[in-house]
């Protein structure tokens, strides 16, 4: 039957996700699905019923998309779409939830210090600071593609910072930084098999993996095979195969982890529930280093709807 690939949306991330539903509308177009483009923010969701759309590729990037709201609408559209479930997508996007459940487990994540909008001391904000010691980031609890974050490096510069991300979200996370090697490493399930793929470094202009260096530079460098030694690359991919099944992703998902200079261990920071498939994506590229193409893998996503 025909496809919906949600893509837009509201967040804060709409035009990564436009990108990344082009990309994926296309690759599935190439592979014989009769695929369309639906934009959550011009139409009503309801409209996917009555357009007769069997199944949705979920392209949608942070609130409104990754976080468990559209998956709740489907379910009670009674339509298929690929990707986490409810509970897993409202835990994943919310950084701070994803630590306490990680903690529970034992699964190693940075410290952190949760700061609540509008009720932050000056002497909260420093008091922070000081469990964490500098550097340290600031980040919104629920956004994604570094927005509202900050590498508070002085005190002076941590007022500014808290109360950057206090604009986009109630909940703030103040997280130790784990200076080291930067790695993401996608976890995709294919015929009922969950496997992680192979891990990239990425080697920022000036260690900054930030928007611009995410989406829009041509000089972050990306390494696939990594060039870790193998047993840390397996130890990276162990945990975040069971940060997944923790969290009780499904279909598919893309944990970010900082490796310790000093001791080597890996620290999860986050698990995408809805990674990016834009042309600098990471997901893509990993799935590239092991056999998949763009169009394997959007195929292989889109079967995990209605599993
Ligand atoms: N939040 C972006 C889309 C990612 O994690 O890929
Ligand atoms: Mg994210």
């Amino acid at each position: 039957g025909k496809v919906a690939v949600l893509m837009g949306g509201h967040s804060a991330e709409r035009e990564i996700s436009l990108m990344s539903g082009n990309g994926v509308l296309k690759a599935l177009r190439d592979s014989g699905v009769d695929a369309h483009a639906f934009d959550p923010a011009e139409r009503d969701l309801s409209e996917l019923k009555r357009d007769g759309f069997a199944r949705c590729f979920i392209a949608l990037h942070g609130r409104f998309g990754e976080d468990g709201t559209v998956q709740g609408a489907l379910e009670l559209l009674g339509l298929p779409y690929t990707g986490s479930g409810v509970m897993s997508s409202s835990l994943s996007i919310d950084k701070v939830m994803t630590k306490r459940v990680l903690l529970a487990e034992n699964l190693p994540t940075p410290r952190y210090v949760l700061l609540r909008k509008g009720q932050y001391s000056a002497a909260d904000v420093a008091q922070a600071a000081n469990t964490l010691e500098l550097p340290l980031i600031v980040k919104p609890a629920r956004e994604g593609s570094s927005i509202g974050l900050t590498k508070v490096s002085q005190l002076s510069e941590m007022q500014a910072a808290v109360d950057l991300a206090a604009s986009l979200d109630c909940d703030i996370l103040c997280e130790q930084f784990i200076s080291g090697d930067e790695v993401t490493c996608p976890v995709l399930s294919s015929n009922g098999v969950v496997r992680a793929l192979p891990v990239i470094r990425i080697v920022a202009p000036d260690g900054n993996y930030d928007y611009q260096n995410k989406y829009f530079t041509d000089t972050t460098q990306y390494l696939v095979p990594c060039g870790l030694p193998a047993g840390e690359e397996e130890a990276i991919q162990k945990i975040v195969l069971q940060a997944f099944l923790t969290l009780n992703c499904r279909g598919w998902a893309r944990a970010d982890v900082m490796i310790d200079q000093r001791t080597r261990k890996p620290y999860l920071l986050e698990i995408n529930t809805s990674p990016g498939m834009t042309s600098h994506s990471l997901v893509p590229m990993s799935a590239r280093a092991a056999g998949i193409s763009y169009e394997a893998l959007c195929l292989q996503v889109l079967a995990s709807a209605g599993l």
